[in-house]
């Protein structure tokens, strides 16, 4: 019997720890062995003291053997902690790589805040259920199936009895939580629903104050938390009762099993310490099988988790095929019949064929939704046209790994993304081991230097996320300062000076000459003193472009 591929996928996760996995196995079948002697010492114990005697070092043979279950014990605890946390760790930068690797439309299309549940509580579940339930299954089973045999010995139609029954017993418990793996998953994908509300909340909280949506936002989070109530209430109504249900059959079975044994010592046909013993290897029996509905819930739990899993590290990640390495980039960059669109989108660039030559400032402009920021974008191949080539230095910009292709352009984007550390790492990301100085005079062609001074802590003042302690301009002048330190060969600025003040703005142009000369750039601009910089300017419109300084421009 094939094995369902999200079961598969759980028992794959084992697989780079087999060796601590087996050893952990090993530790818990030697625990279970010396949990098998307990009925054993106690029926000797009774016994001794049936016939009056005191049974001294019987008492400290069990003392020690109860020591070396504490041993072991502790040996299998960490064993498998460490395999839980191991897995944890790994599987999640596993995710977490995979997620990096995928193209940007793939996350543009979900909510951050379910991606991010991928990574944490996914990830959790399949770790968890491979420490508390896999490992321990092979030792649990067997543990039974030894207090089964021993049970046997003194008692053997009871135990085939037992033994008869147990099979009917797993059925109904699966039967009776045959619905909690739709559950699980369900409470899963609400539990991520209300985590991305959270997180993107929280985002957006200066909207939500100055909007004064607090109530109606609370009132959001609330129904979606009373949803997974709901699911968890559900959930928690089979499991609730099975476990106690199941471990009170348990109890009747052992009080059962003491009645009968009463019976078969008033007949003669058993003494009283072997129906002790009896009653222990019950309880040892019973012990782990109470615990199904916990370990068949958790089970589910994990299955739901793997299968999440699997969907997400099946996704494709950004082709990056090519291996034309460039070390040195010339900046020509040729658009060759590119049509694209977006997914479910009306055709964005139809046809669309440009060549901007090495060195050049092309100014483009177009009205907002023209295309402008999706160019600068295919150019960087986030994300790939559905026809045509672009052709940078005459090579299929395809043909090029994305490393070496991204490493030679520096984009300062509309939307300035800043992490929340220092100005100095801002400025300084794109370069290994930045110098201070380098920092410093990317900053000052910036024109932040200045600003950057002036703040409490210098280069070392933390920004806040996403740069929440800086005012737009300076945002914007710490990411062109990162473009810049890292020299790019073509530099795009999408709208990158839109928040300089006009004065600002003014003596940048005024001495960014020397910038813009060295190299290919595309500025994506409306304001006229950066138009004046511009070699060439065109105008984006309708899928095409038009020279516009031209007179009776033609469109392309
Ligand atoms: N990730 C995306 N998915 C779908 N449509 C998008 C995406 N990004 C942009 N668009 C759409 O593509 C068009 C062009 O966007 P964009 O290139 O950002 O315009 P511009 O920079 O010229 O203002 C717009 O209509 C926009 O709605
Ligand atoms: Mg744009």
């Amino acid at each position: 019997m094939a094995l369902p591929s999200d079961l598969k996928f759980l028992l794959q996760q084992t697989r780079p720890y087999r060796l601590k996995l087996w050893f952990a196995v090993i530790l818990l079948i030697l625990e279970s062995a010396v949990l098998l002697a307990m009925p054993w010492f106690a029926g000797e114990v009774v016994r001794a003291l049936l016939a009056k005697s005191i049974p001294g070092q019987l008492l400290l043979f069990w003392l020690l053997v109860m020591g070396l279950q504490a041993v072991i014990n502790m040996a299998s605890s960490f064993t498998m902690g460490s395999i839980h946390q191991r897995v944890t760790a790994d599987l999640g930068l596993r995710v977490y790589e995979h997620l990096q690797a995928l193209p940007l439309a793939w996350h543009q299309q979900r909510k951050r805040g379910e991606v991010l549940a991928f990574l944490h509580s996914d990830v959790w579940y399949i770790s968890q259920f491979i420490s508390s339930v896999l490992i321990p299954l092979l030792p649990m089973l067997l543990s039974c199936v030894g207090a089964l045999i021993l049970l046997c010995r003194i008692e053997p139609i009871l135990g085939l009895i037992i033994a008869a029954v147990m099979p009917f017993f797993f059925i109904a418990v699966k039967w009776i939580t045959r619905s909690l793996r739709p559950l699980a998953n369900s409470a899963s994908e609400e539990e991520a629903r209300r985590y991305g509300i959270s997180e993107q909340n929280l985002s957006v909280l200066p909207v939500i104050k100055a909007f004064t949506r607090e109530e109606e936002e609370t009132s959001r989070y609330r129904k979606q938390t009373e949803k997974l109530l709901a699911l968890e209430i559900r959930q928690l109504r089979i499991t609730a009762w099975l476990t106690p249900g199941i471990r009170w059959l348990m109890a009747a079975c052992v009080i059962g099993l003491l009645w009968l044994g009463a019976r078969q010592v008033a007949g003669g046909n058993l003494t009283a310490p072997e129906l002790m013993t009896l009653m222990l290897y019950g309880l040892l029996l019973t012990n782990p099988l109470s615990q199904l509905a916990d370990i068949y819930g958790r089970l589910q739990m994990a299955r739901g988790s793997a299968a999440r899993l699997m969907n997400v590290l099946g996704e494709h990640p950004e082709s990056d095929t090519g291996i034309r390495e460039i070390s040195k980039l010339h900046g020509d960059i040729r658009f060759e019949n590119i049509d694209f669109s977006y997914p479910d989108r009306p055709a964005l660039l139809k046809k669309f064929t440009l060549h901007i030559p090495a060195g050049q400032t092309l100014a483009i402009t177009g009205v907002n939704g023209a295309g402008k920021s999706s160019l600068a974008h295919l150019l960087l191949r986030f994300m790939e046209a559905n026809e045509g080539d672009i052709l940078i230095d005459g090579i299929n910009a395809r043909d090029i790994p994305l490393k070496s292709l991204r490493s030679h352009i520096g984009l300062v984007s509309q939307h300035v993304l800043l992490f929340n550390a220092s100005v100095g790492f801002n400025i300084g990301y794109g370069q290994v081991a930045p110098t201070q100085s380098q920092i410093e005079s990317a900053a000052r062609a910036a024109h932040a230097h200045d600003f950057i001074s002036a703040l409490p802590n210098g280069y070392d003042t933390v920004i806040g996320d996403e740069g929440v302690r800086l005012s737009g301009g300076q945002k914007q002048r710490i990411a062109l300062a990162r473009a810049l330190l890292k020299d790019p060969s073509i530099l795009i600025l999408d709208e990158a000076t839109a928040m300089f003040d006009p004065e600002g703005e003014r003596s940048f142009i005024a001495e960014c000459h020397d910038l813009l000369r060295s190299r290919t750039v595309l500025l994506i601009t409306h304001r006229p003193a950066s138009l004046a910089l511009a070699d060439r300017v065109i105008k984006l419109e309708a899928g095409h472009w038009v020279d516009v300084q031209a007179t009776g421009s033609t469109t392309h």
